[in-house]
């Protein structure tokens, strides 16, 4: 699958004209899975195809107050890969990614309509639990965000309200940090405050933190905004391997990192969902203007 990733990240980082060459360049293609193909043999665009929905909006729609956040959003997210969502500034991304796990319920004012099921359940139905809800659906922010505490007690936190004692949390703790890729650079380090940590490396201890609720879906709104080239290659890096356990929702304004981790991406403008679809097409043949002024940097 690392193929994929890769091919993808080339393929979508570049304009429609650049595009046109290599889809007529005859070469060697090489699927996720590792079988190669010769180019003229007929195939369909495995990226294109929806894993199971495991995320569905159905005319969903956020109001704080009078004002829309988002409003009548009908789309289908795949799990087990990365749906990037992306548009300007104020157009409904966090509050989209928000509503998954509901998060929206502590802003006051915040409203839903509509339905957003998760694994089929709406999530907005009086009956759901809550706080089962967000550890399936677990959530990081833009700005890191550990607690005051050690990196073991950070990445132990939600495990020990579950119950998780003694060597079944050591052994969580040590396997979240190593899916979070960071476990490497800790390990002999685990009683010391997480604050200490680099803020890459604190970004890295939030998805362990996150991941170790055994969520099903990771919301991850601006991850690496606040993050140097080398730590946003490390989370990008991460996010590739992780999207094989999880199902990854990441809003980010960064059009080629949505290009680069992505397999599906979502064009929102005011509060609107424009368009949505597999990543190598939003970028490369967009079907309305606006997405194409959007990711060809012309407006927003
Ligand atoms: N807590 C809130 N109270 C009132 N209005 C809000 C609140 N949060 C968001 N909004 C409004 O909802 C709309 C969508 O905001 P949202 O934060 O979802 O946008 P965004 O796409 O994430 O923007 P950005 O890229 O700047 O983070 C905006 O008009 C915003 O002003
Ligand atoms: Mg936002």
């Amino acid at each position: 699958m690392a193929t994929m990733a890769t091919d993808l990240t080339q393929e979508t980082s570049v304009l429609p004209e650049q595009d046109e060459k290599r889809d007529t360049r005859p070469e060697v293609i090489a699927l996720a899975d590792n079988i190669r193909i010769q180019d003229d043999v007929p195939r369909f665009d495995i990226r294109s195809q929806c894993l199971p929905t495991i995320i569905r909006a159905e005319k969903f729609s956020v109001y704080y107050g009078k004002k829309v956040g988002v409003k009548d959003i009908t789309m289908d997210i795949c799990s087990r890969s990365v749906t990037a969502i992306i548009g300007p500034s104020g157009c409904g991304k966090s509050t989209f990614l928000r509503s998954i796990n509901r998060m929206n319920d502590l802003i006051p004012i915040a409203r839903a309509e509509g339905a957003l099921y998760v694994n089929g359940v709406n999530a907005y139905d009086r009956r759901v639990d809550l706080v089962n809800l967000r550890q399936r659906v677990g959530m990081v922010f833009q700005k890191a965000n550990p607690f005051p505490k050690s990196i073991y007690d950070n990445v132990a936190y939600g495990p020990r309200l579950q119950g998780v004692r003694g060597r079944a949390l050591d052994d969580l703790v040590e396997s979240c940090l190593r899916d979070a890729a960071l476990w490497d650079e800790v390990k002999y380090s685990l009683g010391k405050s997480a604050l200490a940590l680099s803020g890459g490396q604190q970004q890295r201890l939030c998805i362990a933190r996150a991941l170790a609720t055994k969520p099903q879906v990771l919301l991850m709104d601006e991850p690496c905004s606040a993050l140097d080239p080398i730590a946003t290659a490390k989370i990008e890096e991460l996010i590739a391997g992780l999207k094989h356990a999880y199902t990854i929702v990441i809003v980010t304004h960064n059009m080629q990192q949505a290009a680069r981790v992505s397999d599906r991406t979502a064009f929102f403008c005011l509060g609107e969902l424009i368009e949505y679809g597999d990543t190598r097409a939003i970028f490369t043949k967009p079907s309305r203007k606006q997405t194409e002024d959007y990711v060809t940097g012309r407006f927003g």
